[in-house]
């Protein structure tokens, strides 16, 4: 939630902080704003709105000239989104942008205004600027001093850019919890909340650890730890190039990110498969390790959540395993039942989602053993969990989660064969032929692109419904949470995903010919069961688009619609038939006329509760 940036170098500071912004506004697009250093003095631009709100602004009012700035894009949290709660925010000296929360923000501003002092904003931010101030006064003006300070008085998550007035060629940042980076140029620094903002300008990074805190200057950038002692980090090179951060001629990322999806699946599995087995050693897992473990839980949120959800009817069905999925928000305050055998699995593809975070640190206080499933390198929760196994997605830029999702699936099929095969519930054959099936995954959903006529028309039928229903079983259940999600994120039109088999205990009154519904039956073993489901909706006036195999030709009181799919193992069929789903929701809000990288009110990374 919410990007920051901040540069000093050579070049004109409001084009780096603006391109580096337009790069990060998927984590926030309410406002937006800069401050840069103008002949010595903090000149700030911020708007309500997006980006191109903050250009028009800045092209009316002229645009603040420097080569030393910060930036912020902003997600609402304290206040509502609007001018005065712009970022950044000043007090006296200070001028600052903040991504994360202050929890203790009103004990602080009441101290604040008893020391005399005035706020103009409602954001907890600005009660950081002014205590920042308050203490660079009474620490002598030293800035570093007045950092560590506050650093004691601030309790919440937290990324910080500050400038100080009296040094306009300094940028100084402060990491708790909220991502940062430090980007290292020729006669150049950075910082910004993930690397995207910066492969422009370079691939060398300093990875910030909590409670760390940068100085950035021209020539160089200086990091400190709690006891102001510097600290030497290992320079970090990214490994994705310019172009994995722009949209290369596709109209959206979220289309770019479908068609990448068999490209995330080879980078992510092929490394973890030897002599046609799943290995997963270096990520810390074997054969022995997993033999401890007597139950699974899989945490996680949103689409990562449904992701753990496949995981769970795929572990259980192969290696007859206990699995329990919990959203991460639910099982952190549950007091789950969790015992020092268990293994707990989080799904993440920031690896900063506060509920997620905080879900592995309660897992790790209670004695089990955690593995993270992880996009974004260097994480917390890539940092913080015994085994790691991160998805190579490289950066997922819109909002809405596709080839994150595609690549965590595929993880959860290798794990479930390992420990399939190391409990003996498989054989090394069966375990070889599902490993290569899940290799052949990438070309089938090659294929399956190659045909989006079909679901750009059925997207048009949907246009019109105020709401939808997604209806399976099994697998195909699990996937319709995925498909409902993905339609409701960016088309705005409400959908719920049923299991097929439960309709008729109480939702299936919803049914009238005004309710489209999404059927999807790729799952041999329960097909007839299904379609005597959707024979219920259809005879109750439902239009019915069918997700099932390409060869099953339905009768006019079975489906409107159909989009088939190649015949493969029902195993596997998810990492198929969520590729209409996806483009089904895609489409709709493209012909909807939404902003599909960016919905409404919601940001990439959830670093709030
Ligand atoms: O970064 P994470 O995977 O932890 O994010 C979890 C959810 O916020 C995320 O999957 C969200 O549901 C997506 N926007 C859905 O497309």
């Amino acid at each position: 939630m919410c990007g920051i940036v901040g540069y000093v170098g050579f070049r004109d500071a409001a084009d780096v902080l603006m391109d580096g912004l337009s790069r990060l506004e998927y984590r926030g697009y309410d406002s937006a704003g800069i401050a840069i250093f103008e002949n010595e003095t903090i000149r700030v631009a911020k708007s309500k709105g997006r980006l191109a709100d903050l250009e028009q602004k800045m092209q009316q009012d002229g645009k603040p000239s420097g080569h030393a700035g910060i930036g912020h894009t902003r997600w609402a949290t304290h206040g509502e989104p609007s001018d005065r709660n712009s970022h950044p925010h000043a007090g006296g000296n200070v001028t600052l942008v903040h991504n994360g929360i202050i929890e203790n923000y009103k004990k602080l501003k009441e101290f604040l205004i008893s020391q005399g002092r005035d706020f103009s904003s409602d954001t907890d931010t600005e009660v950081v600027a002014q205590l920042l101030d308050y203490y660079y006064q009474e620490n002598h003006n030293n800035p570093i001093d007045a950092i560590i300070r506050v650093r004691q008085e601030l309790e919440g998550s937290y990324a910080l850019g500050v400038v100080f007035a009296d040094f306009p060629d300094r940028v100084f940042a402060l990491r708790k919890e909220s991502p940062l980076i430090v980007g290292i140029g020729e006669n150049e620094s950075f910082i910004a909340s993930d690397m995207t903002a910066l492969l422009q300008y370079t691939r060398n990074y300093y990875l910030l650890e909590p409670g760390e805190i940068a100085v950035l200057s021209k020539k160089k950038a200086k990091i400190y730890d709690l006891h102001y002692q510097e600290v030497r980090k290992e320079l970090k090179t990214a490994d994705w190039d310019v172009s994995a951060a722009e949209k290369c001629g596709y109209e959206h990322y979220m289309l770019k990110e479908i068609h990448e999806q068999p490209e995330a699946i080879k980078t992510t599995i092929t490394p973890r498969i030897t002599d046609g087995l799943p290995n997963l050693e270096e990520c810390g897992i074997t054969p022995e390790t997993l033999l401890n473990f007597h139950k699974i839980h899989i945490v996680a949120c949103g689409t990562a959540m449904h992701a753990g959800t496949v995981g769970k009817y795929v572990i259980e069905k192969l290696a007859r395993v206990p699995v329990n999925v919990d959203i991460a928000s639910e099982f952190r305050y549950r007091e789950p039942l969790v015992s020092e055998n268990d293994l707990v699995i989080i799904i993440s593809q920031s690896g900063e989602t506060a509920d997620s975070l905080a879900a592995l640190r309660l897992a790790k206080s209670l004695g089990a053993k955690t593995l993270a499933i992880v996009n974004a390198k260097g994480s917390s929760i890539a940092r913080e969990a015994d085994m790691l196994i991160y998805t190579h997605a490289g950066p997922e830029i819109a909002v809405a989660s596709t080839k994150a999702y595609m690549v965590q699936i595929a993880v959860m099929y290798l794990f479930a064969f390992e420990l399939a095969l190391a409990n003996r519930r498989i054989d090394e054959a069966e375990c070889r032929r599902l490993t290569a099936l899940l290799q052949e995954t990438p070309d089938q959903i090659t294929e399956i692109l190659e045909n989006k006529s079909m679901t750009q028309m059925i997207a048009m039928e949907l246009i019109t419904a105020d709401s939808l229903l997604y209806i399976g079983r099994g697998l195909d259940y699990a996937l319709s949470m995925e498909g409902s999600l993905k339609l409701k994120e960016i088309s705005y039109i409400h959908s719920e995903s049923y299991a097929a088999g439960e309709l008729k205990h109480g939702t299936i009154s919803l049914i009238t010919e005004n309710m489209p519904v999404i059927a999807i039956a790729t799952q041999k073993g329960l097909f007839d069961k299904t379609i005597s489901n959707i024979k219920e909706v259809k005879a109750r006036g439902a239009k019915v688009i069918l997700v099932c195999r390409e060869d099953y030709i339905p009768d006019a009181d079975i489906a409107d619609f159909k989009f088939g799919l190649p015949d493969f193992d029902d195993l596997l069929m998810p990492m198929l038939a969520v590729v209409p789903l996806q483009l089904l929701a895609y489409y709709t809000a493209v012909h909807k006329g939404t902003d599909v990288d960016k919905p409404r009110n919601l940001a990439k990374s959830v670093t709030v509760e």
